[in-house]
């Protein structure tokens, strides 16, 4: 039945209509089924015959699928900013670099997006060495870095002096939220974008 459905799709100069039906009825079908292989699955634990092989497998690469699959499937409206993506994955480049970068023992990060009414925020929270309330006020200065991580860890200083500057130029504002041997949050806020701002006259 599904196929036939599906067939229908291919079929041009349908009515708008008939279209929307179409998808409504494929999606319905996509529903039951999905109702009817968990009750086949419960039935077969039940019995004892749930079966399936194993492989070895890339975790971090089945979770990203599984967070891609789910963005298309709940159709997330995506926070809206005016800003160039380049430069705006730049800033979030260095600060996930950094993350890891200062960071030895525990490497889980946490990267996040979210909005208010005006502005949005994208942070990124690690639980590395962290850094002192002084050092939390001079690191987006050019070529500074903390004592003792020039002959630790490589790299020029510029990283975060950059990065603030780009997002100064969208309008935004970066921070850093840290304490000594425990971790440090980097936030960085855009202004949402507006209707006029995307509209271009030619
Ligand atoms: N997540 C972090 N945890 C602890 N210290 C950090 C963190 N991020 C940055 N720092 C400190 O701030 C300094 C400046 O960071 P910045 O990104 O500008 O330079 P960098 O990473 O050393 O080099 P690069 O220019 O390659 O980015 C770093 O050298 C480090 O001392
Ligand atoms: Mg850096």
């Amino acid at each position: 039945m599904k196929g036939y459905i599906q067939l229908l799709e291919y079929v041009e100069n349908l009515p708008e209509d008939a279209t929307s039906y179409i998808s409504k009825a494929v999606a319905s079908i996509n529903k039951l089924q999905h109702l009817i292989d968990e009750l086949l699955d419960a039935s077969k634990i039940e019995a004892g015959k749930l079966k399936f092989d194993k492989d070895i497998l890339n975790l971090t690469d089945l979770v990203n699928m599984c967070i891609e699959n789910s963005n298309c499937m709940y159709q997330m409206p995506g926070i809206k900013v005016y800003g160039n993506a380049e430069r705006l994955e730049q800033v979030l480049m260095n600060l996930i670099n950094n993350a890891v970068k200062y960071s030895p023992e525990n490497k889980e990060i946490i990267v996040g997006a979210k909005s208010d009414l005006n502005c949005a925020i994208v942070s990124v929270t690690d639980f590395g060495i962290g850094m002192s309330e002084l050092d939390q006020r001079k690191i987006f200065e050019r070529f500074y870095r903390v004592d003792g991580h020039e002959s630790s860890t490589p790299g020029l200083g510029v990283g975060l002096y950059i990065a603030s500057k780009i997002i100064q130029e969208h309008g935004g504002e970066i921070s850093v939220k840290s304490k000594l041997h425990e971790g440090s949050v980097f936030s960085f806020s855009l202004p949402l974008a507006n209707i006029e701002q995307g509209t271009r006259k030619y």
